[in-house]
């Protein structure tokens, strides 16, 4: 499974293994082990991975040490690594520690807001604004989120309107990308394509990310449906690992392997070796003690493994 014609159509894959997949994870992984794992999603060629988050350790235990973490990381390997910023505090460590790219994470929904991170949307947008000004000087960039972007977990639906509303707010302030959580996984692809359509009149399209959980077993379809709405970033997670703490029932990110399958046999040039995945994707849920939720990484595991002849 080489994937390297340069003929081809390329999506961006955003590695999400390594902060929403550990994040809510009830084993909490050292730093030599969450460098181990990004260190084999680099080698399967990921360019782009979330290795952590300059967030509150009271907040989300699995993620203290991202200060360390980021200062071990290697430099000039082409890959980019980034983090979670909540605020300026967030940024400043996330300097000092050589981090290179941040993303900060807003919601569309005031409920969730307030239970993620204590605070407004106008209030989060107020502590955004340094964070945008500081990197700007720093020469670094900056991402997006919008959580709840097809419903809440609190207050139910959400209005493509209002998620459209933050999404440009992002853009505006100066985020380069801004990526449309579906927190909890129950978005559906038409209403996936609406959302598009909406976010699209207002930022454009190229600008665009989805970040699909796959709770209800939709995620496949969704980046199938945003595809077709001309969206080419997609956020993933190794073995399908993750969840927000914040997002009570909401299961991992969509596997990265499954988005590999769809992407690479739809001609889509990724730059990511699936087989390898598949490999990393095993070793990481045996560390965790748990089975992958990659459905591709099963089947082409139980292929791989099956005697001849089955
Ligand atoms: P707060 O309690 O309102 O903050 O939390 P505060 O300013 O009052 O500070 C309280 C304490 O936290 C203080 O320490 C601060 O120094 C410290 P104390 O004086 O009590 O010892 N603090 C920090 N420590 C480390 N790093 C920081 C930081 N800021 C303050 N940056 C806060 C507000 C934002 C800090 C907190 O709510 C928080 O850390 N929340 C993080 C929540 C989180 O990480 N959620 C998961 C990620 S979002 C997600 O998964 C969704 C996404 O995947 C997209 C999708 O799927 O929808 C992105
Ligand atoms: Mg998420």
């Amino acid at each position: 499974m080489t994937q390297s014609s340069t003929l081809r159509p390329t999506v961006k894959i955003v590695e999400m293994g390594a902060r929403d997949g550990l994040q809510n994870e009830p084993t909490q992984l050292s730093v030599d082990a969450r460098l181990a794992l990004i260190s084999g999603l680099a080698a399967a060629g990921l360019r782009h991975i979330e290795a952590g988050a300059f967030v509150s350790p009271c907040w989300v235990p699995q993620m203290a040490g991202t200060d360390e973490l980021f200062r071990r990381l290697p430099h000039n390997d082409g890959v980019n690594y980034s983090a979670l910023v909540p605020n300026l505090k967030g940024l400043e460590a996330a300097l000092e520690s050589g981090c290179r790219e941040v993303a900060v994470f807003a919601a569309a929904s005031e409920a969730f807001s307030r239970k993620n991170i204590n605070c407004s949307i106008d209030e989060s947008f107020q502590r955004f604004l340094p964070v945008l000004e500081t990197a700007r000087k720093a020469g670094i960039r900056v991402r997006g989120y919008v959580s709840c972007a097809l419903g809440c977990p609190f207050s139910g639906a959400v209005a493509p309107q209002d998620v459209a509303d933050v999404t440009s707010r992002l853009y505006e302030m100066g985020c380069y990308e801004i990526s449309l959580g579906d927190t909890i996984g129950t978005g559906r692809p038409d209403e996936t394509a609406r959302l598009i359509e909406h976010c699209a009149r207002r930022v454009p399209v190229e600008a665009l990310a989805g970040h699909f959980h796959d709770t209800y077993g939709m995620a496949i379809a969704n980046i199938h449906a945003a595809l077709t709405e001309g969206v080419r970033t997609f956020d993933s997670s190794v073995a399908g690992l993750g969840g927000c703490p914040y997002s009570p029932g909401a299961t991992g990110n969509v596997a990265t392997e499954d988005v590999l399958y769809l992407l690479h046999g739809m001609g889509y040039d990724t730059g990511v070796n699936l087989d390898a995945m598949v490999t990393l994707g095993n070793h990481i849920s045996e560390a965790l003690g748990r089975v992958t939720c990659s459905r591709v990484g099963r089947a082409l595991s139980a292929r791989i493994t099956a005697p001849s002849g089955h």
